[in-house]
């Protein structure tokens, strides 16, 4: 067996983790809200027409924010239609999915579903086709306690209470020319600081998310960042990054080195937030809202056809990847990253955690099952709260078509408020088996608590309706602690979550 080792300690510390980092994304789109989270007749729906079951696994997993209602949905989304009386809401074309639009989940109903998900909303306003005026008047209508236009609207249309929406996103890939509303980056800049000026006048509590790139390989990457935030630096709280990954050629290997892209693309984004910050002599940091990210190409091909079949109907099928053994294997090194970046990442949104690209799948009338990247994803909020810790690594490495020097075991350590200790870990190799020498003297007496093991001989098997433990997480092989030197098996491809306890 090979051999790889970290070295831990207590005062070895990356920052606190903010617990936002495991959110996650529910976008008007395909059968995220309509068949996904909400499915009125269906055996499992409660009296709102909520499905119980899906509630159950969101529950599961942990998931502290839900960004709502886009995505791209949102850049052409008038908020006011989702509010009120649901036969006066209309329908209306939605021109980022080419899907119809019916409003019968709106504003109130989905802070009522969040609230029985054991989540809080992150709500993205509308600057594609909108501006200033409308960023201010959401707020208004979502927080503002009474007395005024919007305030006494909501409680007109049954919410007295103030939602309390605490953190928002001025737009959705406003660098995107696919966006409604795309806009150059000092123009959305402009914009982004005007809304985010009337919105902390509206209510200064709230937390603003301005949008970064859509992707670190777009032509605009960088100087988007720089010009946009020359504008807006003084008025937002954190800058956005999405990030979706792919294995069309079929290389594994590769696949599982994109968290280098994700690790560089971070770093980018950390450099150009403190080059604004210097140039602008601001006592202020900005972090970072990794609002957008997944593995997203399975469903490519299929999407095409719907959209040829049957244009503008509602809740069309679209964005439904199967995700396999080794997209979970990816999603594990892409939750590691985070950690890793702890300091600076403060929230993360898997996107997105119904049907559309998601954890959690159902089928119409029919079951609800996790996915394959559930399992990583509910280890890493359950586990990795509290410190993150910086492990000091020593791994072979291998080279593959786009990084040199890919760790073979890609691999982190958190420390919980009561003393426990995680490690998440990665074994990219396709074929060795490696033995993990965890150096934890500085952590006193610990001893061996779990070790969560997911692995499949089938890097393509998946999760079905009929199927749903094909990949599922098992009990790894462990280790035993001597004098304070930890020592796991970790199995070919695999995902391991090594638990140890005060002893
Ligand atoms: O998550 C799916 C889509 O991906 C979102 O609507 C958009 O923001 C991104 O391009």
């Amino acid at each position: 067996m090979k051999n790889a080792s970290m070295i831990l300690d207590r005062d070895y510390v990356i920052g606190r983790i903010d617990p936002r980092i495991y959110g996650s994304f529910i976008e008007h789109l395909g059968r995220a809200v309509y068949g996904g989270i909400y499915e009125p007749g269906h055996p499992q729906a409660d009296e709102q027409g909520f499905r119980k079951d899906v509630l159950k696994l969101v529950r599961d997993l942990g998931v502290p924010v839900v960004r709502y209602p886009g995505g791209n949905f949102v850049s052409g989304f008038n908020w006011e239609d989702s509010v009120g009386p649901v036969e006066k809401r209309p329908k209306r074309l939605d021109l980022a999915w080419f899907t119809t639009e019916t409003n019968a989940v709106g504003l109130h109903e989905f802070a009522d579903w969040a609230k029985k998900a054991d989540t809080e909303v992150m709500y993205a306003i509308n600057l594609g086709t909108r501006g200033p005026e409308n960023a201010r008047d959401i707020v208004e209508y979502a927080n503002h306690p009474g007395g005024s236009k919007f305030s006494d609207m909501r409680a007109a249309n049954g919410k007295k209470d103030p939602l309390g929406i605490k953190l928002w996103c001025l737009g959705n890939e406003m660098d995107g020319p696919w966006q409604m509303g795309h806009k150059t980056a000092t123009e959305y800049g402009r914009i982004a600081n005007e809304s985010a000026k009337m919105m902390k006048w509206v209510d200064p509590s709230i937390e603003l998310v301005a949008c970064g790139s859509s992707a670190y390989d777009m032509p605009t990457f960088g100087s988007w960042e720089y010009q946009m935030l020359d504008e807006c630096y003084d008025n937002i709280d954190y800058v956005s990054l999405h990030r979706y990954y792919g294995n069309p050629t079929n290389d594994t290997p590769g696949f599982l080195a994109r968290s280098m892209d994700l690790d560089g693309f971070i770093k980018s984004v950390v450099a150009i937030c403190d080059a604004v910050k210097g140039k602008k002599h601001s006592k202020k940091t900005l972090n970072l809202s990794f609002d957008e990210w997944n593995v997203w190409y399975h469903s490519n091909e299929q999407d095409k056809e719907i959209w040829k079949r049957e244009k503008w109907g509602p809740a069309l099928p679209l964005l439904e990847d199967i995700y396999n053994f080794e997209d979970a294997l990816l999603a594990g090194s892409m939750l590691i990253t985070f950690l890793r970046n702890a300091d600076r990442v403060k929230v993360a949104c898997l996107a997105q955690l119904v049907n559309v690209i998601a954890p959690i799948m159902t089928r119409n009338g029919g079951g609800a099952w996790a996915q394959t990247i559930y399992w990583p994803f509910l280890h890493a909020s359950k586990f990795g709260r509290g410190i993150a810790l910086r492990a000091l690594m020593r791994t072979p490495v291998y080279d593959c078509a786009d990084y040199e020097a890919v760790p073979v075991i890609d691999a982190t350590a958190t420390q919980a408020d009561d003393g426990s200790v995680t490690v998440f870990a990665v074994n990219r190799d396709m074929k060795e088996d490696f033995c993990l020498d965890i150096d934890l003297r500085a952590f006193g007496n610990m001893r061996p608590a779990e070790h969560i093991l997911l692995h499949h001989d089938d890097v393509k098997a998946v999760n079905t309706e009929e199927n749903p433990d094909n990949v599922a997480p098992t009990a790894g092989p462990g280790g035993t602690v001597d004098s304070g030197r930890a020592q796991v098996k970790l199995p070919a491809l695999s995902w391991n979550v090594i638990r140890f306890e005060k002893a």
